[in-house]
């Protein structure tokens, strides 16, 4: 990033082709399996945001050799599941991801570890990783006021649980699940509704055995329930890696084309995992149209092309189980409600203020701030949508989606948006910047007339619903 300040105005339709980085929550996993396996693992497309990076220099530290030879090429060298004593604090930066992950793997390993976090990390809770590891062994001590960072692990033998997360939470299921790859037994999560499975698909691509059952409701069970079991002391197998591109990243370029008529984009080369592509029935839901096509599963995470045509969009609810599936993208279709015509509402989405920042409070202070009626509830909003976006000069709360859902806003306001303090953009998305700023000069450089369609034939595909 250039500048530590966004300047957006309004820009022409769009109408291009897009690649995004790696994605994120893979790319951290990717680096956590290939250093607890039993050779050497080549990871490309890794995503080089500040978080990824902070898993890279943790395991550094914990004595796995990782180098990075060119960009986005990771080659690790796996630990057989030994790490060594780290000199100093692990500092997890803004990355709830290392934290509560590498908790699970700290859990395992004999010796004490200091994991900091930057000011926003250090006040994110972390009782729901400390309950279940607790219980499964490990002895973690939370220094910060109402259990937060820093943590002190003190890691051992650990012995398999079954435990219900309160929350779906990917985060809590892969910790409980790294530490359950040491211990006796067999560790179960159940969770409520479904969080993202990438521990799941990547554990099982690393030939470590599953099983992964939906359970109905009966005999006793009010609702629905998602379990996963695994036998803990398998030998994660070291294995290549390439990390599709980032859903969540896309996501902005998604809304932007979806929200303005006329508008098309094609996003290449993205992660198509079920569990993260709920944007595209929200934006279908919305008026968008919308072609999905899966192109390869080859290493268990699926990926392929989203094809996408602007119209203008009407508001809709999102609630219950749709929650865990979209919640980094909350910030933008927030965003995308603003635009609609209409209500959109979000509820069951409490989970949202405990992210990088309080995002319910943050959406509804920029929208606000932006002329749009929003109305907080404790676990969600209802967006007001349909009027005119005012520019104006808006904080990013120090959070990488609301800096980035607000730029997004600015496309589509009158006069100039700020968007201050954007320096955490770098921790998904260090190329937001330059592709936002080609973007808006409507620079069509990066537009392809290839017709979609012949490059699918004898493809699988999906449609969320066809394109005129
Ligand atoms: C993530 C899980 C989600 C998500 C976060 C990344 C992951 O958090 O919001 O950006 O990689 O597992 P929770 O598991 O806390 O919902």
């Amino acid at each position: 990033m250039s500048s530590d300040v966004l300047r957006v105005r309004r820009a022409p339709r769009l109408e291009t082709e897009i690649v995004v980085p790696g994605d994120k929550s893979i790319s951290h996993r990717a680096i956590m399996l290939a250093a607890l396996s039993n050779g050497v693992c080549k990871i490309t497309n890794f995503l080089e945001g500040e978080d990824c990076l902070s898993t890279i220099k943790a395991f550094q530290q914990l004595g796995v050799t990782i180098e990075r030879p060119d960009t986005g090429l990771v080659v690790v060298y796996g630990s057989h599941g030994k790490l060594i004593a780290p000199e100093g604090d692990i500092d997890c930066g803004n990355s709830g991801t290392t934290m509560r992950l590498l908790s699970g793997v700290l859990a395992a390993q004999p010796f004490a570890t200091r994991l900091i976090g930057d000011d926003s990390l250090s006040k994110r809770p972390m009782r729901r990783i400390i309950e279940p590891l607790t219980q499964m062994g490990a002895s973690i001590t939370a220094l910060g006021a109402n259990d937060c960072a820093p943590l002190v692990i003190r890691g051992g033998p650990l012995h398999s649980i079954t435990y219900s997360p309160p929350m779906a939470s990917a985060q809590v299921k892969s910790a409980i699940l790294f530490a359950g790859l040491s211990a006796d037994g067999v560790t179960t999560v159940i969770e409520p509704s479904p969080s993202r499975d990438h521990t799941e698909r990547m554990l099982e691509y690393f030939l470590v055995k599953l099983r992964r059952e939906e359970v109905r409701p009966g005999r006793g069970r009010k609702s629905q329930e998602y379990r996963v079991s695994m036998l803990g002391q398998q030998q994660i197998e070291s294995r290549d890696f390439a990390v599709p591109g980032d859903i969540s990243s896309a996501a902005f370029w998604l809304v932007t084309a979806a929200c303005q008529p006329g508008s098309c984009l094609l996003v290449k080369n993205v992660g198509l995992n079920p569990t993260r592509t709920g944007i595209l029935d929200v934006l279908v839901r919305m008026g968008a149209r919308i072609r999905e096509v899966v192109e390869s599963v080859e290493e268990g995470e699926p990926s392929g092309v989203i094809d996408i045509k602007g119209d203008s969009l009407t508001g809709t609810i999102i609630e219950g189980s749709e929650v865990p599936n979209v919640i980094d993208e909350l910030p933008i279709l927030a965003v995308a409600g603003a635009l609609a015509e209409g209500r959109t509402i979000i509820r069951d989405a409490k989970e949202l203020r405990f992210k990088e920042t309080d995002r319910i409070a943050a959406i509804a202070a920029n929208l606000r701030a932006m002329g749009v009626e929003v109305q907080e509830a404790d676990d969600g909003m209802t967006i007001y949508g349909g009027g005119k976006l005012n520019g104006a000069t808006l904080p990013s709360f120090g959070d990488h989606r609301i800096a980035m859902a607000f730029a997004i806003a600015g496309l589509f306001a009158s006069g100039s948006t700020i968007v201050e303090d954007v320096g955490c953009i770098r921790t998904s998305y260090p190329q937001f910047e330059s592709i936002l700023m080609h973007l808006q000069r409507g620079d069509r450089t990066l537009r392809h007339p290839t017709p979609v369609i012949s490059s699918l034939v004898g493809k699988r595909r999906t449609f969320r619903s066809f394109l005129k």
